[in-house]
């Protein structure tokens, strides 16, 4: 039996149905069961929490591998408490989704939950796959709501280059660390597309391909910073998206790594067949 956690979100959505064409036993871990009816009548759908270490042992009993996602400044409590389910229900072997931290990005936001998570489950008992994804292609959604922040977030990093990955290549990775018996242990992938793709390329290929003009509204990071608090952003998530960006105008972020390649045997997904197969949500 495979447990997903995140199951309802960008990767998870993805893995669940990959399991369960290739015939294995799935479990999704969830909070609304309602939006996980969605995932099909195949799936075992569990409810329960990660910040609620109570809810999560009925999830994981008799399980024997883990898709570990989820999201939040709290992931680095809210995975060491899945891991320590994992190890009390003696599972094998957990795929941790993580982010890409290449040499000299700063380690802020995600990459130091991560970072602080990825040492728990190696300091556990549990066999473990770090699958690292750089941008995922399908944040340019933002794009698709011109009340998003992100948005305005995404115009700071000018003409700097990110590798977008398709999240159904990381889903793609994730299905086969899980179903290759050891041959994925200790293993840390960086998973990337092929080309970097500055914000501002990634806008004229979506024009393109949707037919619908995007405007990429470039502003001073002050002001992008102020208006993420005036939305509601808590401060420190507020800097790290702009620390983040702004990180990337300076090209720190456009490392493209082999992994997606090498594991699966054919190129990554390129952002064209992203944008194409997405095209509606810009309608
Ligand atoms: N976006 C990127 O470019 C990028 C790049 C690399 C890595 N990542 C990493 O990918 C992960 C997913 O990011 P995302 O923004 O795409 O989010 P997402 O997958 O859309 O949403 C997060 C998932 O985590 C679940 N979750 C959140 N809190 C939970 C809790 N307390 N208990 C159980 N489940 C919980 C959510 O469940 P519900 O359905 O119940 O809300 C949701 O399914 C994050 O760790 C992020 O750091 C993102």
């Amino acid at each position: 039996m495979i447990l997903v956690t995140g199951a309802n979100g960008t990767i998870g959505s993805h893995v669940v149905p990959r399991l369960l064409a290739r015939g294995e036993r799935v479990r999704a871990l969830v909070r609304d069961a309602a939006r996980a009816a969605k995932l099909g009548p195949d799936v075992e759908i569990v409810v329960g929490d990660l910040t609620r270490p109570e809810t999560l042992d009925r999830a994981f009993a008799r399980v024997d591998r883990v898709f570990l996602a989820t999201t939040g400044s709290d992931l680095p409590q809210q995975e060491a408490n899945a891991i320590a389910a994992a190890e009390r229900a003696g599972v094998g072997h957990v795929v941790k989704l993580s982010v890409m931290m290449p040499e000299g990005t700063p380690r802020i936001g995600s990459a130091s939950w991560h970072e602080a998570s990825e040492r728990t489950l190696r300091a556990s008992r549990l066999a473990w796959t770090m699958l690292r994804g750089g941008n995922f292609a399908s944040n340019a959604l933002a794009f698709a709501d011109p009340t998003s922040p992100l948005a305005s977030v995404f115009a700071l990093a000018g003409d700097g280059g990110l590798a977008h990955v398709d999240p159904r290549d990381i889903a793609d990775v994730a299905v086969l660390a899980l179903t290759s018996g050891s041959a994925h242990h200790g293993r840390v992938y960086d998973l990337t597309g092929a080309t970097p793709l500055s914000y501002r390329e990634v806008v004229r290929i979506l024009a393109s391909i949707t037919g619908k003009p995007i405007v990429l509204r470039e502003r001073p990071p002050a002001e992008i910073r102020a208006e993420l608090l005036a939305g509601g952003f808590p401060a420190d998530l507020a800097n790290a998206f702009v620390g983040a960006m702004s990180a990337v105008r300076e090209g720190v972020w456009d490392h493209v790594s082999p992994d997606v390649e090498r594991l699966l045997g054919r190129p990554p997904r390129a952002f064209e067949e992203w944008a194409r197969d997405h095209a509606h949500f810009f309608a």
